[in-house]
């Protein structure tokens, strides 16, 4: 599906919606990645944690992920996050989202 929103500046990150699931586009210097918008430890959106590398933190208590598969690396997030495949097309982004069943 097409993603409808530009690549954020490198190091930044924005949120969008599709099909009301809540995504979080991050640009891990220049290369793009696309996580759940849901952090892993309280559910909170993650949007404006800072981004190094692939590296993404919480803003709400630090914890952080290897956003590009989801990893948590530091408390409190124990939890894998949810990643999504992203790959440019023309000029715009698709993210691969999973199909529903039933
Ligand atoms: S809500 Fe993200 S680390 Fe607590």
């Amino acid at each position: 599906m097409e993603v409808p929103i530009a690549l954020p500046a490198a190091g930044e990150n924005a949120r969008f919606v599709i099909e009301e699931t809540p995504l979080l586009l991050c640009n891990a210097e220049g290369t793009p990645f696309i996580v759940r918008d849901e952090c892993p430890h309280v559910r909170t959106s993650m949007q404006g944690g800072l981004l190094k590398g692939t590296i993404l933190e919480c803003p709400l208590h630090g914890g952080k992920m290897v956003g590009r598969v989801g990893a948590p690396i530091a408390m409190p997030i124990r939890r894998a996050g949810q990643c999504f495949p992203v790959r440019i097309q023309g000029e715009g982004l698709q993210v691969g989202m999973p199909t529903r069943s039933g």
